[in-house]
């Protein structure tokens, strides 16, 4: 067991949020969760940069019981945004260091999520520059009004995507990450497998619903065999496509003690996909309170390991509500935290009136997403420099409130 002693004492109000949490083989501190956000502070190169540390480190400071960073790539070709980082190579190692260390310096386990972006791939400028990955060369609408046809994925290539969600794990776990967290959501390759909609193959890697779930069963299966046992793997499961035809919470009921005999420590239940979150129907869930309270509920009753309930949780008392009801064992913030990196400590210090909320109907950081998201809400010196990290001359103890 290796994760850092908590530092939190639990408030009077919303104590059930900062009790210690079991992931696997880990225990955080509380049962905030930073939740995968990607915010683009890398650099072309692929490389982590000092602005992902401070970004990242600035987090736990603020009193997250684990941080989970933005979703990077296993391969060039699972690459989506042109600043995500990769996790491919040995050279990966020095930032990828660095980053683990300073996020549990500061108090929190720390983990990457892990993605194969599959059609989703970028750069989509020049979409049909190269190979992008598909369990099937279905067209659909990459952008408002530009339908794209990606490639069938090869026997050979779907070996060689396994192996390298293994091998990335490893350099995590080699940097010193406590774990990772393998995003089979939002549309992005291993989700493509589970949808009947974008899994159209005959083979053994698609058709009814044990061929489509094969593909998520064996990158977890990979990731834990190339990792030690107290490492923690999780996954980021799409919960319900929400589309006519495709893949249902009855599905990932059925997947989800599947993964986890595999050896899957907690999930994210994650509705939806970037398509179909288009539909009139779905438009405008993320501005939903708890919109997926029900989905991780349903996880919660199949799976013995924590479900994570996230989206539209930035209101302690709801979150605090989810987990007292038992319809979940931690809350994921993206937004709350990106905003406010302290909501953690303010809440524990029962001053839930001082966080600042986020205000954007869209948010402003999905827009500014590409080159490096940023928040009005910020103090000004920190949206003029582009983010919210940590001066560590001027760092306030982890969990006392500010
Ligand atoms: C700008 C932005 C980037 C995101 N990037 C990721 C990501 O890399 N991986 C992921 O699983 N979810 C990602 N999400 C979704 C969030 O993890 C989360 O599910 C969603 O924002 C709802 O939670 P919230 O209400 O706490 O923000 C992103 C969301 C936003 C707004």
């Amino acid at each position: 067991m290796s994760g850092p002693a908590s530092e939190c004492e639990p408030a009077t109000r919303f104590a059930s949020l900062f009790t210690p949490l079991r992931l696997g083989g880990r225990t955080a501190r509380n049962r905030i969760v930073h939740t995968p956000m990607s915010v683009s502070y890398g650099d072309a190169d692929g490389s982590v940069t000092r602005r992902q540390v401070e970004h990242y480190a600035r987090r736990a400071q603020g009193g997250a019981g684990t941080v989970i960073t933005e979703n990077f790539a296993v391969n060039v070709a699972g690459r989506q945004l042109p600043l995500q980082t990769l996790v491919d190579d040995e050279r990966r190692l020095p930032g990828l260091r660095l980053l683990a260390e300073e996020i549990r310096r500061h108090g929190a386990l720390a983990m990457v999520q892990l993605v194969h972006a599959g059609r989703y791939a970028g750069p989509w400028d020049v979409y049909d520059a190269r190979r992008r990955l598909a369990p099937s060369a279905v067209p659909f609408e990459l952008t408002p009004g530009r339908t794209v046809t990606p490639q069938e994925i090869t026997v050979e290539e779907i070996e060689e995507t396994i192996d390298a969600f293994g091998r990335a794990a490893e350099l995590c776990e080699r940097a010193g990450f406590d774990g990772v967290d393998i995003h089979a959501a939002q549309g992005f390759l291993i989700s493509g497998f589970l949808s009947p909609r974008t899994n159209r193959r005959t083979d053994a890697w698609g058709g009814g619903f044990e061929g489509r779930v094969r593909f998520a069963l064996e990158v977890v299966r990979e990731v834990v065999r190339r990792t030690s046992p107290s490492f923690v793997v999780g996954v980021h499961l799409l919960s319900d496509e929400r589309i006519a035809g495709g893949w249902t919470l009855h599905d990932a009921v059925r997947l989800a003690p599947m993964l986890e005999a595999e050896g899957a420590a907690f999930f994210f239940g994650v509705p939806a996909t970037f398509e179909t979150m288009r539909l009139p129907a779905n438009a405008a869930l993320m501005e939903q309170r708890g919109y997926s309270v029900a989905d991780n509920a349903a996880l919660t009753k199949v799976t013995g390991v924590p479900v994570v309930a996230n989206g539209g949780l930035g209101d302690p008392h709801d979150a605090e509500r989810v987990l007292k009801a038992g319809q979940a064992e931690a809350i994921g913030l993206a937004r709350a935290l990106f905003t406010d990196p302290d909501w953690p400590r303010k809440v524990a210090a029962a001053e839930p009136h001082t966080v600042r909320g986020c205000p954007c109907d869209p948010p402003r950081c999905l827009r500014t997403q590409l080159t490096g998201a940023v928040c009005d809400r910020w103090p000004a010196e920190a949206i003029e420099r582009g983010y919210l990290g940590y001066d560590p001359e001027d760092s306030p103890p982890p969990c006392k409130p500010v």
